[in-house]
């Protein structure tokens, strides 16, 4: 396994199964998690000369400096790509990353309540949180405190946070609050992903 896309490592994985399940582990889909493992094992597949490769680069040196960043941009532009691949580079590094839309993670912390488990600590104290199609998120008063106050304390001990919408800046930081705003201010960089539309060269191919 190449450890080129990963240069943080400490604990690189045994093997590619183990890299893999660290992957779906950390709630990435198959679909991506496949992408990743391909990006990370098969060079001959990276294409390194692309804006989404040197975007994803930056971004990878980023990770570990308590960062608050957001990818936005229409769909089928790599934004759940990339966030997979960065998640990829702490399972590399055997830490406890996390992915999940903004829908499952407010309903697993709801279902918390009910079953009394600590689901909220693991969203709190994973390395990386990545929170998908932020533009989807529960508008109810109890999901917009809980989104506040989790994205707060993973501002105050400086972890790394990836939150990922189809808004444009404007509208986005319009409607994420001016909490999470000003923190986005201070430690955050949004980046636009807005190139080709990868479904669609996918297709050409086929
Ligand atoms: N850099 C890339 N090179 C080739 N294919 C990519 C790349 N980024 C994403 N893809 C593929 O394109 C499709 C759409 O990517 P995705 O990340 O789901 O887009 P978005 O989240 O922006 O809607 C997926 O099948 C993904 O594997
Ligand atoms: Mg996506």
């Amino acid at each position: 396994m190449s450890s080129s896309v990963a240069s943080r490592s400490t604990e690189p994985p045994d093997n590619d199964i183990v890299f893999f399940a660290r992957l779906r582990r950390a709630g990435v889909g198959l679909r991506h998690a496949e992408f990743v493992m391909d990006q990370f094992t098969k060079e001959e597949q990276r294409d390194t000369k692309t804006n989404w490769w040197s975007v994803f680069q930056s971004e990878k040196n980023r990770l570990g400096t308590g960062m608050l960043d957001t990818f936005l941009g229409p769909r089928g532009r790599g934004k759940t790509a990339m966030a997979s691949m960065l998640v990829g580079c702490e399972c590399w590094r055997n830490t406890e990353p996390l992915y999940a839309t903004a829908m499952e993670l407010a309903a697993d912390i709801r279902k918390s309540f009910e079953d009394h488990s600590d689901r909220r600590r693991r969203f709190e104290r994973c390395s990386l949180l990545v929170i998908d199609e932020f533009h989807r998120a529960d508008k109810t008063d109890w999901a917009e405190r809980l989104m506040e106050s989790l994205l707060d304390h993973r501002y105050r001990y400086k972890r790394d946070t990836i939150i990922i919408g189809n808004d444009s800046p404007e509208d986005f930081v319009k409607h994420c609050g001016s909490s999470v705003a000003s923190r986005i201010k201070e430690c955050g960089k949004i980046v636009i992903l807005d190139g080709e539309d990868f479904r669609l060269i996918g297709d050409k191919h086929e």
